[in-house]
């Protein structure tokens, strides 16, 4: 499989390989580039509905967002959308998908429909790098810590997005503990843990000394020498590892230039572990 590196930090892009033709023997060498990559990404990808769960469902079993309603008939997949006046689109701002889950998605396939002519890449950034490049200080004091990572609810996403539906449970709040550094259940790398949307506290330290590390963190998570930029055209696949990576879809919809455009995108996750 011929591969295009996108950035040197992670990404890569695969060349000429028609996702139909998955099956278990190149499904190993898909599965080995993404967690050395953390992202692959396909373009000029044809896929059916089934195809693409089918698809989904070899990284593991497929599951339904927290509070996400997904389209007719394939509740797995959520359908992301953003309405051609909008400027927001869902996905803005640093994160890991459902942090706040007790045992947050493995892998996330995304899927572009329908593209902006200019406006709403996707930067994708390695935690793993994050973590290697932290100051040895910091690190020390987050060992062993745990940190709170909590939902912005329903609420806050039926308000933002208005082409977007929640699947009812209004209201609702989920919130878990993880390990700031984690574990890589499949390669056994170290990974910095916490992100800016969902990370809401650290245990075990006071409100103002906790902000104060957690900013620290954040505004290192987005050196920009630890990301890579995904250009979406129709049709292409991405397919991330949601434990060693964040992502941060850019809402540049400015008017008279990215404004203007409707941007849909299918997603579907995978069930990952408790983080360890
Ligand atoms: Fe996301």
């Amino acid at each position: 499989m011929n591969v295009d590196l996108v950035s040197g930090a992670l990404g890569a892009e695969v060349i000429n390989f028609d996702l139909n033709y998955l099956n278990n023997k190149n499904f190993e060498e898909i599965n080995n580039l993404l967690l050395e990559h953390k992202v692959v990404f396909f373009r000029n990808q044809s896929l059916t509905l089934e195809k693409f769960i089918e698809i989904a469902s070899m990284f593991g079993p497929v599951e339904e967002h927290a509070y996400v309603k997904g389209i007719e008939k394939y509740p797995q997949i959520t359908r992301i959308i953003k309405a051609a006046n909008e400027k927001n689109q869902w996905g803005e701002g640093w994160h890991s998908d459902v942090s706040y889950d007790l045992t947050p998605s493995k892998v996330i396939m995304l899927k572009s429909l329908k593209i902006p002519p200019i406006g709403g890449d996707t930067v994708f950034s390695n935690m793993e790098l994050a973590l290697e490049t932290l100051d040895e200080v910091i690190k020390k004091i987050i060992q062993n810590k745990k940190a709170i990572h909590t939902s912005n609810g329903s609420k806050f996403f039926v308000e933002n997005y208005s082409k977007m539906e929640s699947n009812g449970k209004i209201g609702e709040q989920y919130s878990n503990e993880h390990p700031i550094i984690r574990t890589h259940p499949e390669t056994g790398k170290k990974i910095l843990y916490v992100n800016p949307t969902y990370t809401k506290k650290i245990v075990g330290l006071p409100d103002d000394e906790s902000s104060d590390l957690l900013n620290y963190i954040f505004k290192h998570q987005e050196r920009l020498d630890l990301s890579c930029r995904f250009k979406w055209t129709e049709n292409a696949i991405a397919i991330l590892d949601n434990r060693s990576t964040q992502h941060y879809a850019i809402a540049d919809f400015y008017s008279g230039r990215g404004l203007g455009h409707e941007r849909v995108m299918d997603r579907i996750s995978i069930v990952g572990d408790k983080p360890f």
